[in-house]
């Protein structure tokens, strides 16, 4: 019924799409991010793109990865969207050699469930990068 793709960020069509899901899901609640940076997926209903998500090295833990946005559109919530794009997203990272991804999530109820649900645990970065009561996330790809 979804299909997940790994798209290419600098086709101008697909850098449109990736910013129309992050203004419809995020509205102004995170800054655009350079799509051209990181590697991006799209999930597909039929022909539309209906969610996305995307991963950087992180600048923070090591040889890891870093789950920087994931947005579904409201009306395809409940289908497990973001915890399909959690695994594309970790199946690159073993394919990059990463030991890990790691994230972060504040007030976000059904996001910190789906970390739970994919296997990730809480943990205390050495330098917190977000606010104080952001919850942060890593798991092993080993
Ligand atoms: C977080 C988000 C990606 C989860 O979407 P998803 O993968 O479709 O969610 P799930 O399939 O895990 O949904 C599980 C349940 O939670 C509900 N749910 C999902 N997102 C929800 C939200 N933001 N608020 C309240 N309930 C939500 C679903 O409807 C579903 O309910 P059900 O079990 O009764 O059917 C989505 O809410 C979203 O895009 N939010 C805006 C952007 C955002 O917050 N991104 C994450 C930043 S850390």
């Amino acid at each position: 019924m979804y299909r997940i793709r790994m798209v290419d960020a600098s086709d101008d069509e697909i850098a449109d799409t990736l910013a129309d899901l992050h203004r419809l899901t995020f509205c102004d609640a995170a800054a655009m991010p350079p799509f051209e940076k990181g590697t991006w997926w799209l999930a597909y209903r039929g022909d539309d793109a209906v969610a996305f998500a995307g991963v950087v090295p992180s600048t923070h833990s090591r040889n890891c990865g870093y789950f920087s946005r994931v947005g579904v559109l409201q009306r395809h919530w409940g289908h497990g969207l973001q915890l399909r794009l959690m695994r594309a997203a970790e199946a690159q990272g073993r394919r990059v050699g990463w030991t890990g991804i790691v994230s972060d999530t504040t007030d976000n109820l059904a996001s910190a469930n789906n970390f739970i649900k994919a296997g990730y645990q809480l943990f205390k970065p050495e330098v917190p990068w977000a606010w104080s009561h952001t919850l942060y996330w890593r798991r092993s790809l080993r």
